[in-house]
């Protein structure tokens, strides 16, 4: 007799090949398509040179490995090097480093509440972020995407909560109302908390554009896209910071990140810092793939950040147009249920710093010939 969990992985896997769900890897370098519009290296410091010579020097400085978790003897130099930094541009007053986002968010939602919690966050806020709630066992109320007047509402009703929300939306790539946010949360005595995965590193990390204390109690970054790294922060009060040490088991059971990532990730900033080319660099690339694709009749969303979906609707009509993209020679996200929601399966095509003028106007071109004739449903 089959094992019943082999009957259960092979049921599901019939399943999601025929409702054309199925995720597979494609190792980077063996497809065809050879420019990438698909990765969240907004800025392009993923293959940087300098970059590629800090993480060198970081390891030789501080170690390849940070050797045992942070509360035994994982945490040094470089962690608090980092961390100073990170609390340096955001003026919050303490900071702790976690290896991925996911991570950070998950063990950030589990270890702040419980089932006593209620916790308001918008519709389409990330996948790590619901997890640890679930695990948390609060309860999660929703507004409408974006929409203050629903959050208010929900306000209205539990106050002294908590609202979360992303900065930059990570597959709709539109920005959050972070002011009017933080306004009707002090209104109802109530925190607001926001993962910045997308933001930070983008804008000039200490422009006015840039989220900081001022408006949020907690900040989550994220070095794996802007940064072109690997790696998370949480950032908020000392306080804060000194529960969830404490106490959150993500970073009390886990090797802390390695001090050569963390020494990367501060000469990733530093570099940022340097470079505000690469920022101006990214938003001329936006904006000359929006007026192409507007001249072309390729439908876009309201989006004006580096992540500009095509929303398609079917998985499977989704999938060959990414397909035919790929062959000829262009990689882009093609993004599905359950990761956006039922019919509204998408191309994401991320725009960054380096790409060419000539890149954008031949997939513009390609984009246009594609979906001619397709159901393309962005208003
Ligand atoms: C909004 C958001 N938050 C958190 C994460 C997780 O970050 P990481 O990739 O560092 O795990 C992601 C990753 O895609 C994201 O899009």
């Amino acid at each position: 007799m089959a094992h019943p969990l082999t009957e259960k992985i092979t049921q599901q896997l019939t399943q999601q090949q025929a409702s054309g769900l199925l995720r597979q890897r494609k190792m980077v370098g063996t497809d065809p398509a050879n420019v990438d519009f698909s990765h969240n290296d907004y800025l392009g410091l993923a293959s940087s040179t300098e970059l590629a010579q800090a993480l060198y020097q970081g390891a030789l400085t501080y170690g390849v490995g940070s050797k045992a978790s942070p509360l035994v003897s994982g945490y040094g130099a470089a962690h608090q090097m980092l961390e100073q930094k990170l609390c340096d541009i955001t003026d919050h007053q303490a900071c702790m480093l976690f290896c991925s986002g996911f991570s950070a968010n998950s063990a950030l939602m589990k270890t702040l509440f419980d089932r006593t919690d209620v916790v308001i966050a918008d519709k389409l806020v990330h996948a790590s972020i619901i997890d640890g709630l679930v695990d948390s066992g609060a309860k999660l109320v929703r507004y409408l995407h974006n929409d203050i007047d629903s959050a208010a509402r929900l306000l209205a009703k539990h106050p002294n909560n908590v609202l979360i929300t992303e900065s930059v939306f990570s597959m709709d790539g539109d920005i959050a109302p972070i002011n009017a946010l933080s306004a009707l949360c002090q209104q109802h005595n109530s925190w607001l908390i926001v993962d910045d995965a997308h933001g930070f590193g983008v804008v000039d990390p200490r422009g006015s554009a840039a989220i900081t204390a001022k408006q949020v109690d907690i900040q989550i970054v994220t070095f794996g896209k802007a940064l072109g790294c690997q790696g998370a922060a949480i950032l908020a009060s000392q306080d804060v910071i000194d529960f969830l040490v404490a106490n959150t088991r993500h970073y009390i059971y886990s090797t802390a990140l390695s001090p050569a990532n963390a020494y990367l990730a501060y000469a990733a900033i530093e570099l940022i810092e340097k470079s505000p080319q690469l920022q101006t660099q990214l938003n001329d690339n936006i904006s000359l793939f929006r007026a192409l694709a507007s001249q072309a009749g390729v439908k876009l969303t309201a989006s004006q950040t580096a992540i500009q979906p095509i929303i398609i609707g079917d998985n499977t009509l989704t999938m060959t147009v990414a397909d035919s993209l790929a062959q000829k020679g262009f990689k882009v996200g093609a993004i599905r249920s359950p990761t956006v929601p039922v019919g509204s399966a998408r191309l994401r095509i991320t725009l960054n710093a380096k790409h060419t003028s000539a890149q954008i106007h031949q997939l513009v071109a390609q984009l246009a010939l594609l979906l001619i004739d397709q159901p393309n449903e962005n208003p």
